[in-house]
Formats: C-alpha cells, structure tokens, sequence
C-alpha cells in the first residue's frame, strides 16, 4: 500500500509551520521575552534559531524523508545493529508526555474562546481576573471537559490521515491564524501610547540580558521549533524526495519566528499602553490581557479573536504531537489508524487527569518535591527533549553522517547547498555542546559545575585540558589506524 504523504507544497508548509507555531509561540515566547528585558533577549534568540534550530530541523527532515518511516523505525532503517531506535521511542515518549499536558493548557484556551465569545470573560473585573482564571484551572471538572474537547478535536483531524486530514485542515487554519493575528497587530499597534511598547521589543538594551536569558533563549528556539521529539523527522517521511529541505526548513524556521514577533507585537503595545506590567510571566495572556481588552472599544471581539488565534495555533500543534504517536503505533504494531488514534487519544486523556487535578485538589500530591504537571513537564521538557536533540545530532553527525544527510538535503544534487561544512560543524560539534549546555543548566548543574571550575587551580584546569586533548586525539588516530587494518 502506498504511504500517505502531503500532496502540496503549501500543504507541507502548513503542516510543519503549524507544528512549530503554537503556545510556544503565542504564550510563552512573549512572557519569556518580558521576563528578560525585550529586545536583546530576542537578538539572542534569532542567533540560536539560525545556527542551532535551522540545522538541527534539517537534519530532522531528511531522516524522516530519507527513511519513510516513523520516529522509531527511521532510525532502525539506517542503523539496525545498535539499539538507537531507542531515540525514536524517546521521541514518542516526549511527545506523548507533552502533549498530554499541552492539550490540558490549549484547554483553558478553549475555555477562554467561549468566555469571551459568550461576554462572560469582559464582564469580570480588572482586578477579579487573577481569581477567575485561578476558579477555572483549579475547578476540575471543567478543565478535564475542555482537555477532552482539545483531544478530540485533534483525533478527528489524525484520524483521516496526513493529506486528508493534518494537511487539509493546516491549509485552512493557518492562513486563518496570519489573518487574526494581523487584524490585532494592527488593533494593537495603532492604540495611543503603543510606541513604548514596540521600543521594548526592538531596542535592545543589552544590560537586561543575563546568563541565565540566554540559556533560556537557547532552550525556547528548540521548543518552537518543534524538535527533538520526532515531530519534524515524521513530517519530513512526508515530504516528496523531490522537495528542496533547506528552503521548506528555512521557511518554518522564518515563520515560526516571524509570527512570535508577531504576536510581541500584539501583545506588549497593548500591555504598555494601558500601563501593565510585560513580566507578568505565564498569566500574562490569563489575565494581564483580559484587563487590557476589557478597557479597550470593542474588546470582547478583540478578545474572542486572540484567543481563537491561540486556540488554533495550539491544535495545529497538538495535531503534529499526536500524529508522532499515532504514525508510530500504525507502522511498529501494524494497526489501523482509525483503532491506534482512538486508543493513543483515550490514553492521553488519562495521563492529562493527574496534570489537570494539579491545579485542584491534587496541588498539595508531590513527586520529588513537583506536583505532577510540574513532574510531567519537568521529565519532557528538560530532560527527555535535550536527550532527544542530543541523540538526532550525535546520530546524523557520527552515525549516519553529514556526508548522507546532505545528499539528502540535495535531493541527490538536485539543488545546490553551500553551506555543507558549517552544517557538519554544527550538527556534530556547537550544537551538541549548545544541547549539553541546556540540560545541564535546566538540571540546575551548570551554576555547580562553573562554581567548582572555578575553585580549581589554573594549573590543574590547563592540565586537565591538555590530557583531555591528547586522549581524543589519540582515540581519533587509533579508531582511523583500525579502520586501515579492517580494510
Ligand atoms: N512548537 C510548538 C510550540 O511552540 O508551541 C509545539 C510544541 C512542540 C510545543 C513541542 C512543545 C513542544 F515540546
């Protein structure tokens, strides 16, 4: 039977631009950016992008395309001695682990599309919103309704397949979301006193940016770009082997980054010129923005707009999440995909309970000091996803090697790449020590590590380096000298 597959070149672009835009993008990348001070933090964040994020999901693409097959099964394609299908498993994992909270916060966003569509969410109170959205979360009941609600509206979509489903649906949402997001770009830039708003997030003032910012930035690029997780790598099985993959890359890459600017544009014009505060940090689309829309004319139109642009920024997000696990489970367990989405979906909705309770009655259960929304995002995010990442770059820059993926890249010699060396550089050595870097920051160990670096002698420090040096060059030279021998 023949493999579904996108059967257009916007289709494509959709899907996987889709993917990568989500609450990364529209939540998170603005509270992030006002948490750090605006401008500067965003420079960062585009180097990260462009050197770290752009290689990483091209080489993403071409396994997926190289192979034709899931997150698991690429891997076994290429390398079928070594257990390294064990970083698609990882991959699956993470996917499903997040997803299954990521439903339950695109459900509060659902809530909040129908409070506000209904006129209950402008009716609250300024000062009252803080409370509100606290009653919502923490109520239960609700947030499971709207958790399910998410699911399933993301299983009826992967359930009728890549080209009839997450492709024709991408085609439809995704211009629909560039119109919203536009309609409030305009709304927001053009209220009295938006110019502050802008300032903070084009000028950069370099003072505000700290350490601890720029390892943020760095972790941020990989999460909206959706990589690490096998999102993009089964994407890329997608993808026709006649497709150029830098420039579909380079395209995702722009767009995710161009609509996170965007929506900073909506958000922080908005937020100066009614005097609140930018580093509200994650309430800050909760519950600062109901206070600005509730002053503003019309604000409960501008305010079922920005969260339906949410709400479908999340599901074309949620789409790629679920569709990792379901293209796994159909191919590795030969089941239909009717039976594995059905089943992946169910089991998600349960896994997604201790998350949403979290907030309620289950807020005073711990596991190792984290209540379980925390865990689950603590165990995806900070410890399974740089693994991932590490493992892609490791595999197609030591395994597979760069050689291959960019003949992929190519399609062959169809097109022409100039950039070959700096992308073998950085898939094997920055990006894979830009990887380390993160995790060992979100493991809390680099402050440690640097603190005792720093109380060690320079002399033991030059040394240690120097032996460090000789011993891999020697274990270089020693694995070519039994490359010669074998032949
Ligand atoms: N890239 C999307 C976002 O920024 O929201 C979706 C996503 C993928 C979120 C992977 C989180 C994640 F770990």
């Amino acid at each position: 039977m023949k493999r579904d597959g996108f059967s257009s070149k916007f289709g494509m672009l959709a899907a996987a631009a889709g993917s990568a835009i989500g609450l990364g993008n529209i939540w998170k990348f603005p509270y992030i950016t006002g948490q750090n001070g605006g401008a500067a933090f965003i420079l960062v964040y585009l180097c990260c992008i462009a050197l770290i994020g752009l290689p990483i999901m091209m080489s993403e693409f071409v396994l997926g395309r190289k192979t034709q097959a899931n997150a698991a099964g690429s891997f076994k394609k290429i390398e079928s001695e070594k257990p390294w299908f064990l970083t698609g498993h990882l991959a699956v994992a993470t996917a499903f682990i997040i997803l299954s909270f990521y439903a339950m916060i695109a459900g509060w966003v659902f809530s909040y599309i129908a409070r506000s569509a209904s006129g209950k969410l402008i009716a609250v109170a300024p000062d009252q919103l803080g409370s509100y959205f606290g009653n919502i979360i923490s109520s239960g009941a609700e947030p499971m309704f709207w958790t399910f609600a998410v699911l399933a509206v993301t299983a009826l979509i992967v359930i009728s397949g890549v080209k009839n489903g997450v492709e024709k649906y991408s085609k439809i949402l995704m211009p629909l979301l560039v119109g919203i997001l536009v309609l409030l770009m305009v709304r927001s830039v053009t209220l009295e006193g938006a110019s502050k708003g802008l300032e903070f997030l084009f000028k950069p003032d370099f003072s505000k940016l700290t350490t601890k910012g720029v390892l943020e930035a760095l972790g941020h690029a990989f999460y909206s770009l959706s990589l690490g997780m096998g999102i993009i790598l089964t994407y890329g099985s997608y993808v026709g082997s006649k497709e150029n993959i830098f420039k579909l890359a380079l395209q995702v890459t722009i767009a995710d980054t161009v609509i996170a600017l965007m929506a900073g544009v909506v958000i922080f014009p908005a937020v100066f010129a009614y005097g609140l505060e930018p580093a509200a940090g994650p309430s800050l689309i909760f519950i600062t923005l109901p206070a600005v829309f509730a002053e503003m004319p019309f604000g409960a139109v501008f305010e079922t707009l920005f969260f339906l642009l949410i709400g479908i920024a999340a599901v074309t997000s949620t789409i790629s999440l679920m569709e990792v696990v379901v293209a796994f489970v159909t191919e590795e367990f030969k089941m239909t995909r009717k039976k594995a989405t059905v089943l992946i979906a169910s089991a998600l909705f349960l896994l997604s309970i201790p998350s949403t309770l979290s907030f309620g009655v289950w807020s005073g259960v711990t596991v190792f000091g984290k209540n379980f929304f925390d865990l689950f995002d603590f165990i995806a995010s900070n410890i399974f996803l740089p693994l991932g990442g590490l493992f892609v770059c490791i595999f197609v820059g030591w395994v597979w090697g760069t050689k291959n993926a960019v003949d992929e890249i190519t399609s062959g010699g169809l097109y022409k790449f100039n950039y070959e060396r700096v992308y073998s550089v950085i898939i094997k050595f920055v990006a894979p020590a830009a990887i380390v870097v993160i995790f060992l920051n979100s493991m809390g160990w680099l402050t440690k590590i640097v603190e005792s670096i720093k109380s060690v002698s320079p002399m033991f420090l030059g040394s240690a380096v120097v032996m460090f040096v000789v011993l891999v060059t020697w274990a270089v030279s020693f694995k070519n000298r039994m490359k010669r021998v074998n032949g």
